[in-house]
């Protein structure tokens, strides 16, 4: 059987489900590891059973027998990393954020293009199962048009703090690290109409609330409550082409009630709850219908998902079929990120009226 040769580089949080999803996957030989610490990058080349810790990122790039890369680094890096790994002829997963703006992700699709390479996007939401059980009936015509879609991730208290709040390194706060998977998800089973408009506002009164107590909460691993330069909160409107509209909320610190995440879509004939678990509404001889699909994740389970999406860009690499999360899709998620940014920023509406790939 051929196994596809894959080289991992950042070794911090994400990387772990990266590596495990390899790992499991007979397909593959994990070559090697690299991050700018060595040290991390030798813990996870030992518990994943990765034969090589590279010293540098040319050592990694520069290697004959990888032939795919995941990206798994800060925000700033993904951009460049993936057409540095592009020039060296791998196939690339990067994870999201595409680039830390539509200008940048626009260098990515210069260095793709005539390469053949697979370039896979991490919009791992895609490729969880409740997302693809309701792509089948989306698809099969269960909610009809879909004119409307709510996506919401809320955290009270919930800033990472590290880079995440660095906007030179994350590019911005919830919206860029938490609203991406929301476009993503919402645009993907929308069946990915042409944005027209987006109004967006960002909101940072509250800070990262480190003065709270007895409260846990996922903190990076330099956190410091000192340091936090990214928005609270972003709240935006996406019309598109057809008309339909996508709204969306997220947060790092909010005062609410509790944490919550929200994904619902609308349709002509029917509705869908994909978060907070999978849910279709429908109507018969004159009832409502709330269906309950029976699988064993009806919300988003990290392992699962990351195992299936690791699994697809897999076998697109050794031939299997194109990617499902194509760099395309990145780049008109990153412009919509990027319209939401500059509503905010210049209180004013944005309009797209041009083909995006036009130029
Ligand atoms: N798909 C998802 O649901 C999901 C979830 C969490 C994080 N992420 C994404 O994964 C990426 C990493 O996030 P994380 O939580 O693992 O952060 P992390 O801080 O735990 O790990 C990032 C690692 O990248 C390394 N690094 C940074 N720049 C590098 C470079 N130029 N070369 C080599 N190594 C470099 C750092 O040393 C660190 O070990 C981010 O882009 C984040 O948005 C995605």
């Amino acid at each position: 059987m051929k196994q596809l040769k894959v080289g991992v580089i950042g070794a911090g949080m994400i990387s772990d489900f990266h590596l495990q999803s390899y790992k499991r996957n007979a397909r593959v030989e994990l070559v090697g590891v690299f991050d700018l610490s060595m040290e991390r990058a030798t813990e996870k080349a030992g518990r994943f059973g990765v034969r090589k810790v590279f010293g540098s990122l040319d050592a990694l790039l520069e290697d004959p027998e990888i032939e795919a890369v995941s990206i798994c680094t800060w925000n700033n890096t993904h951009a460049e990393l993936a057409v540095r790994a592009l020039q060296h002829d791998k196939h690339v997963l990067v994870e999201k954020p595409l680039a830390m703006g539509y200008a940048e992700a626009l260098k990515v699709r210069d260095a793709a293009e005539g390469k053949g390479r697979v370039f896979q996007v991490g919009f791992v939401r895609r490729f969880a199962a409740n997302s693809r059980v309701l792509k089948r009936f989306i698809d099969d015509g269960a909610l009809g048009d879909i004119y409307y879609a709510k996506g919401t991730c809320i955290r009270r208290i919930g800033n990472p703090g590290g880079w995440f709040s660095d906007r030179s390194l994350a590019g911005g706060g919830p919206l860029i690290d938490l609203g991406v998977h929301l476009i993503d998800i919402c645009w993907y089973l929308m069946g990915r109409p042409r944005p027209v408009r987006v109004t967006g506002r960002t909101f940072d009164p509250l800070g990262n609330r480190g003065h709270v107590e007895n409260l846990d909460f996922y903190k990076a691993s330099d956190y410091s409550a000192d340091k936090n330069e990214v928005e609270d909160l972003a709240a935006a409107m996406i019309t598109f082409e057809n008309g339909a509209v996508l709204m969306l909320d997220v947060s790092f610190s909010l005062h609410a009630r509790k944490n919550e995440t929200g994904i619902r879509l609308y349709g002509t004939r029917g509705g869908a709850e994909l978060e907070p678990e999978l849910m279709l509404v429908s109507e018969a001889h004159n009832t409502i219908l709330n269906i309950e699909p029976q699988i064993d994740h009806p919300t988003l389970d990290f392992d699962e998902a990351f195992a299936a999406e690791i699994d697809h860009f897999v076998a697109c690499c050794l031939g299997d079929g194109a990617t499902a999360a194509p760099l395309e899709d990145g780049l008109a998620v990153m412009r919509m990120l990027d319209g939401v940014y500059e509503s905010a920023r210049t209180g004013r509406e944005v309009v797209f009226d041009d083909d995006p790939d036009g130029e």
